[in-house]
């Protein structure tokens, strides 16, 4: 941020841009937002981060191993370097850049003054972070500038291209400088830690007017090209410290302020990609001046790790660098962002709803499916691998846009499992090597890791109706084989031989709670439901699929934990866990850690507890959990030990992350829990609880993007109550739309149909789903003329009536597939 930028204005209302959901994008008008608000490009090939001041990376691959771009984690500002495209005004030396940053220069306010109280000209800056791709708009004395940042689909390459505009009535002369900073290595760490290596590996040159970066790396060399179409190359420099100088920043580069590049070549040291072109402007006149970049060199044909082939960058730029390129590539992105979404699409009498589950909660799935916890400003790049727990839940909201993409990675993550049952807590695709993976011991084991099996697997039989893949042949992760039926119910036989004193499940090294360690002697409350959860499915999915013996097992079980689940009941609400000395947690007995939202919302969600008992735990929660930014996950936080268990989350401040801060996660839950119980004004009152939009106008407040869930909001007890932390990659993505659209607006898959189960808040007087459904798109309109919060009286498909509104005593209709044909509009009339 440069000297003259000004951060606060609190005359503002706490806004800073809005949802232009006709566009599918989110317009960020005031860019010096209380922190960096991401976005996402590219695709599993290529990707990156963008934020609104253009700062982020790229990395091929993998954000770990296969890193572009560099970026210094935890850097102030928080969001550099990134890709940043200087301006420059020859006549006076005067710069700026194309997104307000790094240059930061004083920024318009509302009220369109041209000059600071100082007198300096002020920059009008906006972005539109759209669906793969981000815009900057700039207008600063005279010239505007838009810049438009994206991968193109399958391509390991990105665009920056840049339009500018002289506005004004005299001729322009104005020169465009671009700059990134490269990684010195594929890996991460070793170009940002080992750097008595990775500073003296790399070379980067220029070749015939483009930017060549090689490195001898020990894993694989890797190959960059950088060039630029619409404009002779002016100047260019290839070391970082030449372009920048010393002792300077990116708001200041040498090189733009002297107004030329240096033609520095970089041996050693570290690389960055600076093209300098200088456009003559007329009155009116528009340039488009398009930076490319990418992997693999500019002359020859490249190949990664694995083989795969790279096209020479010229080849490339030659075919892409057009104006018109750059058109058709950004529609096709758009287009495929359409298509992923159009599956699901909603309108409701709640605005934000809307915008939310029909564009950003969306996106956010797909991302958090796409990069599990491994790449924002936040994850580093470090987790790799693919969380199992994770993993599972992230499948969960995307079965019905992209069913093929999620039946490889639920076979990939199945054949994490080990034979034993257990899962690997990290399974790492690119060297998951299934039948020969190493045994976790039983300390390493999560005890909940398996048990989400049921739900993603039962869910995607559901929506796809492909009930052989029940019957499908998985290997275990270290040696033998299954059916995935088999694969899940080994997960239960895996918790039923790791029983506790009590008959709960051993807690081993985590639950979902990484921070609660209850091992291999204490009990996890959670667990013990999460397992009863998974064997009420199995029994369901039996019982649907002709597998008589295994429904009785299931059955038997279930019976066997009835007495086991009322004994921890604590008189108000269930207990947390038990160590192996008796202390519990969770228990109104104590001082710290009285009430936890875990095992009661999933008592709830278990439907394997008397309703009352269900009821009786949902009302503790809002009465000692609930607040106005969300559930918190306990209360009181902690302060001390409790003797047997292990509270890692004592490392957090009272309020912060586990230890008594607002999980999302675990908020998302609470929507599903009251869904089941049917109490719509509760399930709303929890969706809007910690809906990110709803912070659009509290912005100083929530501080993350208001268009994305974050993992975590300060809880009550935090002095930072309401602000959110580490948005983008977290479970609650998943789970808090599954909440919505399955259990408040109520469309979820059965095997033998679609069940339309509404729970409203008050007064609704209906909305419509158009959701996809086995190749079939149809329409859902749910008419409630008297704003019931459930219940369903008929349901017409084309005007004539279609299904019974019972079946086995379960609320909503059920509509047979059979009705069901691609195109029909259902009217579904509560009642
Ligand atoms: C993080 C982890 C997740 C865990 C949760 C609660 O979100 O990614 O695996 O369940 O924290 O500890």
């Amino acid at each position: 941020m440069s000297i003259h930028a000004s951060t606060t204005r609190p005359e503002d209302p706490m806004q800073y841009g809005h949802f232009d959901d006709a566009a599918r994008e989110y317009v960020i008008t005031r860019p010096d937002t209380p922190r960096s608000w991401s976005n996402y490009l590219g695709s599993r090939l290529y990707g990156g981060i963008i934020t609104q001041g253009a700062g982020g990376y790229s990395f091929y691959k993998s954000g770990g191993t296969g890193r572009v771009l560099r970026f210094r984690f935890n850097g102030v500002p928080q969001d550099e370097p990134g890709r940043f495209v200087y301006l420059r005004d020859d006549a006076d030396g005067d710069f700026w850049s194309a997104s307000w940053q790094p240059v930061g220069k004083p920024l318009k306010g509302r009220d369109g003054d041209d000059a600071d109280a100082a007198g300096n000209p002020t920059q009008a800056s906006s972005v539109r972070h759209g669906l793969g791709y981000s815009i900057f708009h700039s207008s600063y004395r005279g010239i505007d500038s838009e810049a438009t940042f994206f991968i193109p689909q399958g391509q390991a390459f990105e665009y920056w291209s840049v339009k500018v505009t002289n506005t004004t009535a005299k001729p322009r002369k104005v020169s465009l400088f671009s700059y990134a900073e490269l990684s010195n290595e594929w890996n991460y760490r070793q170009d940002l830690e080992n750097l008595q290596y990775s500073q003296y590996v790399v070379v980067c040159r220029m070749e015939d007017g483009m930017i060549h970066r090689t490195n001898s790396t020990r894993t694989h060399t890797s190959e960059l090209w950088f060039g630029m179409a619409g404009a002779d190359v002016a100047g260019f420099d290839t070391d970082r410290d030449a372009f920048l100088g010393s002792y300077r920043t990116q708001a200041a580069p040498l090189a733009v302020e002297r107004g030329h590049c240096s033609g520095s070549e970089a041996t050693g040291d570290n690389a960055c990609t600076s093209l300098q072109a200088t456009l003559e402007l007329a009155p009116g006149e528009t340039r488009q001046v398009i930076y490319m970049m990418g992997v693999g060199a500019p002359d020859a044909a490249w190949a990664d790790a694995d083989d795969v082939a790279v096209r020479p960058g010229r080849e490339i730029m030659a075919e892409y660098g057009t104006p018109e390129a750059v058109e058709r590539e950004l529609e096709a992105i758009r287009e495929e962002w359409r298509s992923f979404l159009a599956p699901l699409q909603v309108a409701t009498p709640d605005e934000q709803m809307n915008s939310m589950i029909n564009v950003w909660h969306a996106y956010q799935t797909h991302m958090t499916f796409n990069w599990s916890r491994g790449v924002s400003l936040i994850e580093a790049g470090d987790r790799d691998g693919l969380g199992y727990r994770d993993t599972v839940q992230d499948m969960l909201a995307v079965i019905h846009a992209i069913p093929d993409a999620v039946r490889e990675r639920l076979d990939m993550i199945l054949t994490g499992q080990t034979e034993e049952g257990g899962a690997m807590p990290l399974v790492k695709p690119l060297t998951h090597r299934p039948g020969s993976e190493k045994t976790p011991t039983l300390e390493q084991y999560r005890s909940d890791d398996p048990l989400w099996l049921p739900i993603t697997v039962a869910n995607f039989v559901y929506e796809t109706g492909d009930v052989a893949y029940l019957d499908t042949v998985l290997p275990y992760a270290d040696h033998g084989e299954a059916t995935v039926f088999e694969h899940l119910k080994q997960a239960i036989q895996f918790s039923l031989g790791h029983l506790g004193n009590n008959g709960l499940v051993q807690g081993l090294q985590a639950d979902w709670n990484d921070c609660l360690q209850f091992g291999t002697t204490g009990e996890s409350m959670f667990s013990t439901f999460l397992m009863a959860n998974g064997v009420r499915i199995i029994a369901e999915l039996a019982e649907q699929t002709g597998r008589e013996d295994d429904a009785a097992w299931a059955r038997g079980v279930l019976e066997d934990l009835e007495v086991v689940l009322e004994n921890a009941w604590d008189g108000g609400w269930y207990i947390r866990g038990i160590s192996s000395t008796g202390a519990k947690l969770g228990s109104e007995a104590l001082d710290e850690g009285k009430i936890y939202l875990e095992p009661n919302v999933w008592a709830a969600i278990s439907q394997t507890v008397p309703e009352a008992r269900a009821i009786g735990a949902m009302d503790s929660v809002y009465e000692r959990l609930s607040t106005e930014h969300g559930v918190a996950l306990c209360a009181p936080a902690h302060t001390k030990e409790v003797p047997g268990v292990g509270l890692s989350l004592l490392v957090f401040p009272v309020g912060h992350k586990e230890n008594g801060g607002i999980f999302c996660h675990a908020n998302s839950w609470t929507i599903v829990a009251e869904g089941i119980l049917g109490r719509g004004d509760r399930a709303y009152e929890y969706y809007r609880g910690f809906l990110p939009a709803k912070y659009n106008d509290q912005a100083e407040l929530h501080q993350v993007e208001p268009y994305v869930y974050c993992q975590f909001t300060h809880g009550p007890e935090s002095p930072r109550f309401g602000q959110a932390r580490n948005p983008w990659l977290t479970g609650t993505a998943s789970w808090s739309y599954v909440g919505v659209t399955q259990y408040i607006l109520g469309v979820r898959p059965e095997l033998s149909g679609l069940r339309i189960d509404p729970c409203l808040p008050e007064g609704w007087g209906g909305y419509q789903v158009t959701r996809r459904f086995r190749g079939m798109d149809l329409t859902i309109n749910v008419v409630n003329v008297d704003g019931l919060a459930t219940g369903v009286s008929s349901v017409t498909i084309d005007g004539v009536e279609v299904a019974s509104t019972e079946d086995e005593g379960k609320r909503g209709a059920l509509v047979p597939v059979e009705a069901l044909g691609d195109g029909a509009v259902l009217t579904v009339t509560m009642g």
